[in-house]
């Protein structure tokens, strides 16, 4: 297995022994579709079934916008871009060549100084837009879209329509009507796939494969992770574990706080991803675990202390990479003035894993039960492992908690208030 787990240092295994039970039924929930919000289930089974019709219009798409532009705007918020960037950025080199085909994100927030200088820097470029909403109505991508459509509009002309590019509802929404009315090629978000599961879906999966990325290798991944993580059997299925020892951590011993651990700072947005999909799936009701996130070691210089010493309500989970995608050796000084001499010789790599091991060890010590998930590299097919991994754990954890795992009624409420002082129609 590419993709290795070890849950020693967060929980007696002896004792999780008569847990399984539990994880095992609530796993069997949600194959057998039969409980709350069984009806957003669809991702469940969607890798082994994936239309190849749609694969292929989606690779299409992906080559004809890779041969008009140099850009793809992916315009969306939430779970319509943060797993196509978690994936995105951790594949992608950290110094990209100019020359790179690039995804630029959009409608992720309300930033008037990024929207700003994001039209001045596209004026002189050739880019494509997608535009990402379920729902068609979500504020932030709607004003992205409304701007940048028109400032496409005016640099091509007739020629904008066949540079946009609309994922959304198969029938409702504001975005489906307009496509229908300006011709704009549309790909569907399906109706039982809530955004936060949708980056095996178009939402994901056209932006990724303009971006370059191996689609199918992703799904192959995704493939792999539903063979894997669907075994109803605690003992053999790692997502039940996972699933069972941070209920248990958050119950038993108040730990109210998972912080999920990167040794690699290309993974800094799969915690992003992963912060939305726990954090929507299970906070609710007066109930959660908050998600956190820290790049290490970049972090044990600021939130290291409190990790160690800090109120004891912390667990975390380490995603932990064996190979490096390059390594780079240290080398001897004849001065020795940094007094590095001891690990000359050795490879960046080595001391990083020395720190991951030393940390585990500190914290452990420290009171903080630590989850280790290891991918022996970072490509396409681990990637589709973890997030489906994950998306399985939400779901058991999620009924476990007694939580609906699939719905988010509180997101309502910001934009009730929004809109009120922003003085929308129906809203006074
Ligand atoms: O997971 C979710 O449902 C949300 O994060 C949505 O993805 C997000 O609010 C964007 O919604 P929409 O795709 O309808 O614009």
């Amino acid at each position: 297995m590419a993709i290795k787990f070890d849950f020693s240092k967060a929980y007696n295994l002896n004792e999780l022994e008569k847990y399984y039970g539990q994880g095992e039924e609530n796993l069997e929930k949600v194959l057998n579709k039969n409980s709350e919000g069984s009806d957003f289930l669809g991702w469940v089974e969607l890798p082994k079934n994936y239309p190849e019709e749609e694969l292929n219009k989606i690779k299409k798409a992906a080559e004809d916008i890779r041969k008009k532009a140099n850009y793809l705007v992916v315009i969306g918020i939430g779970g319509s871009y943060l797993g196509t960037k978690a994936v995105e950025n951790s594949l992608k080199p950290y110094f990209e060549a100019d020359d790179e085909f690039k995804l630029i994100y959009a409608g992720h927030h309300l930033s008037s100084t990024y929207l700003n200088e994001l039209v001045k820097f596209l004026k002189d470029k050739e880019y494509c837009i997608n535009v990402i909403s379920k729902s068609g109505t979500t504020t932030e991508p709607a004003i992205a879209f409304r701007i940048l459509q028109r400032e496409l509009e005016e640099k091509y002309g007739e020629d904008a329509k066949n540079r946009i590019y609309v994922t959304t509802d198969r029938e409702k929404g504001a975005l489906k009507k307009l496509s229908l009315q300006e011709g704009y090629e549309t790909f569907v978000v399906p109706d039982d796939i809530g955004g936060r599961f949708s980056v095996i879906s178009p939402v994901g999966l056209l932006p990724l494969a303009a971006k370059g990325v191996d689609i199918d290798k992703l799904l192959d991944g995704f493939k792999k992770g539903q063979e894997l993580f669907t075994v109803v059997n605690g003992k053999e299925n790692p997502a039940i574990k996972y699933a069972i020892i941070r209920y248990l951590l958050h119950s038993e011993d108040n730990k109210d706080i998972e912080i999920l651990v990167n040794y690699e700072p290309s993974l800094t947005y799969i915690s992003a991803w992963w912060k939305q999909l726990f954090g929507e799936s299970e906070g609710k009701d007066g109930k959660g675990i908050f998600p956190a996130s820290v790049d290490f070691t970049t972090d044990l210089h600021s939130m290291g202390q409190l990790i160690q010493e800090g109120k004891r309500n912390i667990f975390e989970t380490v995603i932990e990479v064996e190979n490096p995608m390059e390594d780079i050796e240290i080398p001897f000084d004849e001065q020795n003035l940094d007094g590095l001499n001891y690990i000359a010789g050795k490879t960046l790599d080595y001391v990083n894993k020395k720190a991951t091991e030393g940390t585990r060890t500190a914290h452990v010590k420290g009171e903080v039960p630590n989850i280790s998930i290891v991918l022996d590299r970072i490509d396409e097919e681990n990637l589709g492992k973890l997030l489906y991994f994950f998306e399985i754990s939400v779901s058991i954890s999620g009924y476990l908690l007694g939580v609906n795992p699939f719905n988010q009624p509180g997101v309502e409420e910001y934009k009730t208030q929004m809109f009120k002082l922003l003085g929308k129609p129906g809203f006074n």
